[in-house]
């Protein structure tokens, strides 16, 4: 009999004890990633932020409100996609009542990323849309410069094909409406070749 590939549950329960890199030592929890078992898209932030690190859950803060209006605007049902995240731990300095995101590491991101590729066995989506340079790392497997790859579709192993774009809290961070709206109209686009691959590889199945 083949072997079966472990199920979401599974994972998750493992990844609650992880010790693979330090960052478990000053998080709350493990935030795993959400979704169907058998979601045809997967969703890679960075790592989970404040809110997300309370709450056990990926993107529930600003930026996953910002994810949600773009993901709706292109097309794509969050319900039905797998939401996750490179790195699993929330990391961060104290500064004074507020705990500063901090980016990870390269080493941080390779020991996490047996649980994007166990994620990614599980599911066997279709599709991964991989959402800033710490997303695009650990899709990849090495540093992938989102500017040059973002607008097309890139072929993964195992048949599954892979966008990049940038991380929805960059559109955040702009400096003004002008260049807000401008970043976002963009981020939308990238998710419509998301939303268009879908629809073909539903049409072919
Ligand atoms: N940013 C991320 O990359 N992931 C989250 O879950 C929240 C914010």
């Amino acid at each position: 009999m083949a072997p079966t590939s472990p199920s979401l549950k599974m994972l998750r329960e493992q990844a609650a004890g992880c010790r693979a890199c330090p960052l478990w030592k000053n998080a709350t929890q493990t935030v795993f990633g959400e979704g169907p078992q058998h979601a045809q898209i997967v969703l890679v932030g960075e790592q989970p932020g404040d809110k997300e690190d309370l709450a056990g859950k990926p993107f529930v803060g600003p930026a996953g409100l910002m994810l949600d209006r773009a993901l709706a605007e292109a097309g794509i049902d969050r319900k039905k996609a797998y939401v996750t995240n490179a790195v699993k731990h929330f990391k961060f300095v104290p500064r004074g009542k507020i705990r500063l995101h901090q980016k990870p590491t390269t080493p941080e991101i390779k020991a996490c990323r047996q649980w994007y590729e166990r994620e990614l066995i599980s599911i066997k989506p279709d599709l991964v849309v991989a959402m800033g340079a710490t997303a695009a790392q650990s899709v990849f497997g090495k540093m992938t410069p989102i500017n040059k790859n973002r607008g097309r579709l890139i072929d993964l192993a195992g048949g599954i094909k892979a966008v990049v774009t940038v991380h929805p809290s960059y559109l955040l961070r702009q400096p003004d409406a002008e260049a807000r709206a401008r970043e976002y109209e963009r981020f939308v686009a990238d998710l419509r070749i998301a939303a268009e691959t879908l629809r073909k590889s539903a049409r072919a199945a």
